[in-house]
């Protein structure tokens, strides 16, 4: 025999006698027998139109019923009494759901159980905690004395949580996931700008739960490199999130992240990383690799949003999660710019005045080049010599690497042609900066 909890409400007509009728329908349908009853509460409805208070509660039952059928018996009730179809969270005359069937797991088209959102329903858990205050959801491992407090609270709270603990960011998402929410993830390292502000619009967009990362994470910076002074500012950064719908703000430790002894890193081999970036820099794609890799076992995201900016780094983090079957879907979106056309980077921080202005120039050389191109010069070491002479005019002292690569592969062309990328990396004093714009070549004439 399982036990089951049905949960109960009306909001049309004598509420209180619609509900006692439904209990005495059940308890008269073959294989359910009624064990016991909560307390009956008038309850605010949650969405829908306009419309009446509920009263609501919760009934544990016994039956030999499996559950398909145990929700067949459930659906004839409600129709015999009269509930006709309506659309979601709109008024009826009765509603029975089933809200946990022994602990069962079950994720079908027609019957979700436990009830995706009986976790977050004040309602059914005030009855829940009643009848079956030891219960636990199968999925989320909490008693339902447990969730009732923490939905209670929760209500309280304000809008955005940070979560710093690595077992409580894993706990959120089981139970986001548990009510089929939909989880969007933007991983940064902080220092929030416009550029991660558009990745987080793009997920609040598309998904129900908007998770977004601040962790300079150690193992993708070099020896010689600027991890200690990379900037900072926990304070600001909670304003953006929170001012732009992120719903956690996950902010881990470098102990928690690696804790003494780890030992365990996601190399990016082949011709992908090894070229641009992953060439002036060895380790990096290793390190930004095992970190995002790290942040999706945590956070278990539906879908995770990188920068076109970094459009090496997502074609890395594309590789990966296909070769290691990972659950995620990547978005690449759109880099952003300031008025003049610099990308937004936390690190254009550290720049002078003087240093700023100059940075403009990375813009005005993809300009130059994009023109020399629409004209119909190809050829790749004109081209190169053509954005150098932009940016040593402007004075920069080291340029790190020009190239004009296939879109796809990343690999260097000698000849334009197809969907191209051109890819700049620039020091300014200390301070190095990439960036990187599209250009499809029609046709090859030259
Ligand atoms: P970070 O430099 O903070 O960037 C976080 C995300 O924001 C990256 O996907 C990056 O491409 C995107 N981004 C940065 N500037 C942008 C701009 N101007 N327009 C649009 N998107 C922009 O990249 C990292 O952090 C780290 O390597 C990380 C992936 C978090 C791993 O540690």
């Amino acid at each position: 025999m399982a036990t089951v909890y049905l949960g109960i409400g009306s909001n049309i007509g004598d509420k209180e006698v619609n509900c006692r009728e439904a209990v005495r329908r059940l308890g008269e349908t073959k294989n359910i027998t009624i064990l016991e009853s909560s307390t009956f509460y008038i309850t605010k409805p949650v969405g829908g139109p306009r419309q009446e208070d509920y009263l609501n509660g919760v009934v544990k039952v016994g039956t030999r019923l499996a559950p398909e059928d145990c929700l067949d018996a459930v659906k004839k009730v409600e129709e015999e009494m009269g509930r006709v179809p309506a659309g979601k969270d709109h008024p009826r005359i009765i509603d029975v759901d089933i809200l946990l069937y022994d602990d069962v797991v079950l994720k079908q088209k027609r019957l979700t159980i436990p009830h995706p959102r009986m976790h977050e329903r004040e309602f059914a858990l005030k009855g829940l905690v009643e009848v079956a205050p030891r219960a636990t959801h199968p999925i989320i491992g909490k008693t339902m004395e447990e969730l009732y407090k923490s939905c209670v609270c929760g209500k309280n709270k304000k809008s955005m949580k940070i979560i710093k603990n690595i077992r409580e960011m894993e706990q959120y998402s089981r139970e986001a996931k548990a009510g089929t929410k939909t989880i969007g993830f933007v991983p940064t390292m902080g220092y929030l700008h416009d550029g991660h502000v558009s990745l987080v619009k793009a997920a609040r967009a598309e998904c129900d739960v908007v998770v977004l990362s601040v962790y300079v994470n150690p193992t993708q910076f070099g020896r010689n490199e600027d991890l200690s002074r990379y900037p900072r500012d926990m304070k600001g950064d909670e304003r953006l999130s929170e001012e732009n719908g992120v719903d956690v703000m996950f902010v881990p430790t470098d102990d928690a992240m690696y804790p003494d002894g780890y030992n365990t890193f996601v190399e990016v081999d082949g011709p992908l990383a090894n070229v641009l970036c992953g060439a002036s820099r060895p380790g990096h794609f290793r390190g930004v690799a095992t970190v995002v890799a790290k942040l999706f076992n945590i956070i278990d995201p539906d879908i995770s949003y990188f920068g076109q900016k970094d459009a090496q780094q997502a074609a890395v983090v594309k590789r990966m999660v296909k070769d290691l079957d990972m659950g995620t879907e990547i978005r690449v979106m759109p880099t952003i710019r300031e008025e003049d056309g610099l990308a937004m980077s936390s690190r254009n921080s550290y720049l002078s005045p003087s240093e700023r202005r100059r940075a403009a120039s990375i813009f005005r050389a993809f300009k130059k080049a994009e023109e020399l191109i629409k004209g119909g010069k190809h050829d790749v070491f004109c081209l190169k010599e053509e954005i150098e002479k932009v940016l040593i005019g402007q004075g920069y002292l080291n340029i790190d690497y020009i190239e004009l690569v296939d879109a796809e592969s990343l690999q260097p062309l000698d000849v334009v042609r197809g969907e191209v990328k051109i890819m700049v990396a620039v020091y300014l004093d200390k301070i190095r900066l990439i960036d990187n714009v599209a250009v499809t070549v029609k046709n090859v004439s030259q």
